[in-house]
């Protein structure tokens, strides 16, 4: 059994910093599908929205905890400023998870305190431990975030954290909001974190980060060297502006340089154990599911899941990969769950192929969903040569709505 020590939480913000960007919006269904494949991603918590901003928030959180938030589930979670209101509705949207966590936040950076808040550091302090303390009387598992720590002064900075420990939180969540710092800086600030504030070993040290320079990943993977173990991210990066830490590509550096990043986390250097929970293969599907649902395309040159990143294009490089794919490749592409051959679906593909697609798309039917769309399907690849995604995600919105 693996503790978390020894493996890195992977927090999913998806469903809740995700969804925050122009356009993403998605329906309580959307979300309750896309929680499902990241539970079968294997993220070790997902938060599920923002309870207090809106019923349909409220809801979607409350039916993904009642619905993914089983025993040997992910945690869910539920965002909340350092606000009562806010800290109850997001206590009962997650009740009927086995596990269910309560992430609140107030900004610390003097900015922040100066034009957003109008309030004085000592007040933050107060509201910091207190809304910890509310948080903790409906559940043991509570983060606390520091918004804008990026750009907060170091010192406050740890006698915030130092007071939200002492009220109980059991994570505390260094955020780069507005994607400033770059990975020298912030592994700093994470290695100051656990030098200097005193309680620091009885919380996990979580990083969250914006990728207005493009740094984020970079930036994360400098706090792991310095003893963050959580990391929170999206799928395909998603997010405010221009996005948050890309879960695929942290997952993936991970992976490929476990040999690198072992010794930062006190295990034997050959060790060829994953250093996440995160089901590889389920990585692809999932970018697809989440692109297909928000509208997000995903740019063809983007790491990990792009429509190139496993493409050769040059004369050199082809020749080279066909003599040994390692002149080129540093990942199989089967390890994030592609397939060598790439179906085309039309009017001559079969249940199986049916099937199998939707599967990469991350959809999972019953049979009976399954007898409707092929029929659906059919139909359909009468009229057109060739069936794209957003055809067969059109099909299964379709049946499963109409069910
Ligand atoms: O970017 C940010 O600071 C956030 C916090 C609420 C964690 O999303
Ligand atoms: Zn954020």
């Amino acid at each position: 059994m693996k503790t978390k020590s020894e493996r890195i939480i992977i927090f999913d913000t998806t469903l809740r910093d995700g969804e925050q960007c122009p356009g993403a919006t998605l329906n309580i269904d959307e979300k309750l599908t896309i929680a499902k494949q990241l539970a079968r991603l294997g993220v070790d918590v997902i938060e599920a929205g923002f309870a207090f901003a809106s019923p349909g928030d409220f809801e979607a959180v409350n039916k993904i905890a009642q619905t993914v938030g089983t025993e040997n589930g992910p945690i869910i979670c539920s965002l909340a400023r350092a606000r009562q209101e806010d800290i109850k509705a997001a206590a009962e949207a997650i009740k009927p998870a086995a596990k269910g966590r309560i992430h609140t936040f107030i900004a610390t950076s003097d900015i922040h305190l100066k034009y957003k808040l109008k309030r004085t550091r000592q007040e933050v302090l107060a509201i910091a431990q207190e809304m910890v303390a509310y948080a903790k009387q409906f559940t043991n598992d509570v983060e606390f975030s520091p918004e804008d720590a990026g750009r907060s002064d170091p010192e406050f900075l740890y006698e915030v954290l130092e007071r939200a420990i002492a009220a109980g939180a059991t994570t505390v969540n260094i955020p780069d909001t507005v994607g400033y710092t770059t990975p020298s800086e912030f592994g700093a600030l994470i290695k100051g974190i656990k030098e200097n504030v005193p309680n620091i070993d009885k919380a996990i040290i979580s990083v969250h980060g914006h990728n207005d320079l493009g740094m984020a990943v970079a930036n994360f993977l400098e706090a792991v060297k310095n003893g963050a173990r959580q990391l929170e991210c999206t799928i395909n990066g998603i997010g405010e502006r221009a996005g948050n830490a890309a879960l695929e590509e942290l997952v993936m550096a991970l992976y490929v340089r476990r040999q690198y990043f072992n010794p930062f986390l006190g295990r034997p250097v050959d060790s060829e154990e994953p250093l996440t929970n995160i089901d590889t293969k389920q990585i692809y599907r999932t970018s697809r599911l989440v692109s297909n649902l928000t509208g997000m395309l995903v740019q063809p040159n983007k790491a990990i899941v792009g429509a190139n990143a496993f493409a050769h294009e040059s004369g050199i490089h082809q020749d080279g990969v066909l003599k040994n794919k390692l002149t080129y490749e540093i990942m199989d592409a089967r390890l994030i769950g592609l397939t060598e051959n790439q179906i085309v679906l039309g009017k001559h593909s079969g249940r199986n192929a049916f099937r199998t697609r939707l599967r990469e798309l991350g959809y999972e039917l019953t049979e009976t969903e399954l007898n409707q769309a092929f029929v659906r399907f059919k139909e359909i690849a009468d009229k057109k040569k060739e069936i794209t995604d957003w055809d067969l995600q059109a099909i299964v919105n379709d049946e499963i709505q109409q069910a």
